[in-house]
């Protein structure tokens, strides 16, 4: 039996450790059999770059589809963003096979550096030029030749709401118009940061607007998420109580991430029948580990950030923000306080408001954060 924690908090490790996600699955490979181009949305940490590595993972044994996941989350500027696609490129194709051969050359033909990243030994491309159309035509020749070989290519680009962020101003045109000369090429753009993707392709003065079919990525349904559970517990000759999974799918709100966590917790010790008792312990755990990095969050709120961020925990979902009620009750100033506190909570990443239901709604972004101030 394998040893590790079933419970997978940090990257990929295959399909047994992998929760639904099913009907998602069978959208995105269909739209990458149709090449239709996509923008996956979601909250962070709900399972956006677990999906494509699900379905890149299924793509594997098809040897006509070369899947290329690129994260630019690190990037700040246009020439990093395609030093990471070429890098990207340049690490999915086999050096020893003929097409990754002409990958390789052409990509050094265009003279880059080719160093090795320190940490974990992969290569990284390197192009120096500092002249913007030199780097476009580079993005462009390499877009081109991908096209032109015998397969057919996904390109997922992580985290693209960044490009939001880079100094050059015509990155989404630039993008648009080499992307719409492409025939074997498909691409998926992911994002978290709601307001920025919308923003690049809801609006229709911009370049991607209709360019692309959305995937919303919704919280993984309970009743899959309870089976889930029990399941990954059995197979370690575990059970677990039908009152205990309750709770920690309420505990953590059934954010994909803070449920992983929590089980990943709960599985390291081990109990062969774990009952509510074992999980109320381990979630007070859970919030005593992290209460130093809630303070830090307190240190870098000002006090009325702090109080608002409480104030939503209190509510769980907070719907009216403006409602006297609330205002008064917490004790938050003025209407524009408020709305300037919540806009500032929202950019900073400590909230998210949900505008993909009937009636919109606040909530604070880490489940733990929540319920921790729930208790103050
Ligand atoms: N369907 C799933 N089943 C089990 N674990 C998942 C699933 N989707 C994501 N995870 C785990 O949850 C965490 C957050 O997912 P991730 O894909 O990184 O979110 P996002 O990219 O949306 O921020 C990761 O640790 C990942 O391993
Ligand atoms: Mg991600």
């Amino acid at each position: 039996m394998n040893k590790c924690n079933p419970f997978v908090i940090q990257g990929y490790k295959g399909k047994t450790y992998f929760c639904d996600r099913e009907e998602e699955t069978t959208r995105l490979v269909d739209y990458i059999n149709n090449q239709v181009n996509v923008t996956l949305f979601a909250f962070r940490r709900l399972g956006k770059t677990g999906l494509i590595r699900h379905v890149f993972e299924l793509l594997k044994s098809n040897k006509k589809i070369v899947c290329i996941y690129v994260d630019i989350l690190g990037t700040n500027n246009l020439t990093e963003f395609i030093n990471q696609l070429a890098t990207g490129i340049y690490n999915a194709f086999p050096p020893n096979k003929s097409l990754g051969k002409k990958i390789i050359e052409t990509i050094q033909s265009l003279r880059p550096i080719i160093s090795f990243d320190e940490l974990s030994g992969n290569p990284t491309v390197t192009f120096n030029s500092a002249r913007q159309e030199q780097q476009a035509n580079t993005m462009g020749q390499l877009f081109a030749f991908l096209d032109q070989q015998n397969v057919n290519v996904v390109f997922a680009i992580d985290e693209f709401q960044q490009i939001l962020t880079y100094p050059e101003k015509n990155i989404e045109a630039l993008l648009r118009t080499q992307m719409q000369q492409l025939k074997k090429t498909t691409f998926i753009y992911c994002g978290s940061n709601q307001k920025m993707m919308h923003e690049i392709f809801n609006s229709a003065k911009r370049p991607f607007f209709a360019s692309c079919t959305n995937l919303y990525l919704d919280f993984i349904p309970k009743e899959k998420y309870v089976l889930f559970i029990g399941k990954t517990f059995k197979r370690y000759k575990k059970t677990i109580t039908d009152d205990a999974v309750d709770f920690i799918c309420e505990f953590t709100m059934l954010h994909t991430f803070y449920t992983q966590y929590f089980c990943n917790r709960l599985f390291t010790k081990n109990i062969d029948k774990i009952n509510i008792n074992d999980v109320k312990t381990t979630a007070l755990e859970i919030l005593k580990v992290q209460e130093p990095t809630f303070y830090q969050y307190r240190n870098l709120l000002t006090v009325g950030q702090w109080k608002m961020l409480k104030a939503i925990a209190k509510h769980e979902r907070l719907y009216q923000p403006n409602a006297k009620d609330f205002i008064t009750t917490n004790n938050l100033g003025s209407p524009s306080m408020v709305t300037r506190g919540i806009e500032a909570l929202l950019t900073k990443e400590m909230v998210f408001y949900d505008t993909a239901v009937e009636k919109p709604y606040y909530e604070v972004y880490n489940k733990y954060l929540m319920r921790w101030l729930q208790t103050k």
